[in-house]
């Protein structure tokens, strides 16, 4: 078999196997609860757990997740919540892919935190609305500037009413960015006690991945082509076909599709790669990915840009997309930053730019964690992650 031939059966192979099981349509509540993720991934581990939807700003109904204690019972005293965001193609699985005892969302319950998982808009668990369904054009017709403004807000003022306590933060990825873009702004900060960031997201101009640089350019190369398909689905058939373009390019080595968009993972168990594809990866909207393809291209963290002064105008009341200000997160905020030296999306050229954005941060409330050897999903997903990762992730939170 040649290498192109092998291509194309390894690309069809994971998404076919992605795929194997249908997304359900915009299911009622009754269908949602039966079969959601406390049903098919928490309680199967003897963990207790219940459903919550949360409704946002804009119309979106968005599937929670509450593990209030662990498999031991509660313990005793206050239990502080931890509000757990996924990155961009997951969802809350994200954190419950690991067997239990490695697995941050068991872990933090069985360590006596109230745990709340959120699972964006679009995604497999998410896809109500009170006006729209995934199959109108409008559905889609957000970016992450949708996820600071009124999605993320809105987790934080259930979880904090819910609780009545402040919350500690742990993102993932693309859950690092919209995080740390509404505190730039110094909102959600009245509802913190300390943030943890995986694979921290603010600059992307460095990203090495082939997958994602090559994508970007085909996205930005074609926008308004691209916005016909708002949705945009890795299991479909138009991202098929962007990723066939992308492998026929010899420079990508879609043998490791994994290892093309993330960088080489340490330390992944071939097992929990079958666990990853039987429920990942989901769809975002179209208009997110050429967000990140601008900033990509551009280096800098701004709103979306229409690449059209007057629709800018119209929205922004200016010819250019406004600035997010890394420099801006208020100083005194706890923050745990990890990140690895072989992840291609969080790349260390990017995360110095963010910690240099971050110079005046006082140096009691920033801990940064590197593990030279681990990639953009040995943070969810590998082996040890819970002595690298999680275990000190939890004495940080346990301090504030
Ligand atoms: C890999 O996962 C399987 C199934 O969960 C488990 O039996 C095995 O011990 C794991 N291997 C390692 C090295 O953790
Ligand atoms: C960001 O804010 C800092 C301090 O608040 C300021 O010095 C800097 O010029 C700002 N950067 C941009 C690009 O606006």
């Amino acid at each position: 078999m040649d290498k192109i031939t092998l291509t194309f059966l390894t690309i069809i192979f994971f998404f076919a196997k992605a795929s194997s099981k249908p997304l359900p349509a915009s299911s009622n509540d009754a269908a949602s609860r039966a079969d959601g993720i406390c049903r098919a991934m928490v309680e199967v581990q003897n963990y207790p757990c219940r459903e919550h939807e949360v409704k946002t700003r804009d119309g979106f109904i968005v599937s929670v997740q509450n593990i209030p204690y662990g498999r031991s019972g509660k313990t005793p005293g206050e239990r502080p919540p931890v509000l757990l965001q996924h990155g961009l193609s997951m969802d809350a699985i994200t954190w419950l892919l690991s067997p239990p005892d490695q697995s941050l969302a068991l872990l933090l319950a069985e360590n006596g935190f109230d745990v709340w998982l959120v699972s964006t808009r679009g995604t497999k668990y998410s896809l109500s609305h009170t006006s729209l369904t995934p199959d109108d054009a409008a559905y889609w017709d957000w970016s992450w500037d949708e996820l600071v403004e009124y999605e993320l807000p809105a987790m934080f003022q259930y979880v904090y009413e819910q609780t009545g306590q402040k919350l500690h933060y742990v993102g993932h990825s693309m859950g690092t960015l919209i995080a740390l873009a509404a505190f730039s702004k110094g909102e959600l900060v009245n509802m913190l006690r300390s943030a943890a960031m995986l694979c921290p997201i603010a600059y992307v101009g460095h990203v090495t991945s082939p997958i994602a640089r090559t994508g970007a350019e085909i996205l930005l190369a074609e926008i308004s082509q691209w916005l016909k398909i708002p949705e945009f689905n890795p299991k479909g058939e138009d991202v098929i076909k962007l990723l066939l373009n992308i492998c026929m390019d010899k420079s990508v080595d879609c043998i490791h599709l994994l290892t093309s968009l993330t960088g080489q993972n340490c330390c992944l168990n071939s097992s929990i790669i079958s666990v990853f594809l039987r429920h990942e990866p989901q769809s975002t909207s179209t208009k997110n990915m050429i967000h990140f393809a601008q900033m990509m291209r551009d280096g800098t963290i701004k709103m979306y840009d229409y690449e059209d002064e007057k629709e800018n105008r119209k929205r922004y009341g200016r010819p250019s997309p406004p600035s997010y200000n890394m420099s801006n997160i208020p100083n005194n905020i706890p923050l745990f930053l990890a990140h690895g030296g072989t992840d291609a999306l969080s790349v260390s050229a990017d995360v110095k730019l963010l910690l240099d954005s971050l110079k005046g941060h006082r140096k009691d409330k920033l801990v940064v964690e590197y593990r030279e050897d681990y990639g953009h999903a040995d943070y969810v997903m590998a082996i040890n992650a819970r002595q690298s990762v999680y275990d000190p992730l939890i004495a940080f939170f346990k301090l504030h």
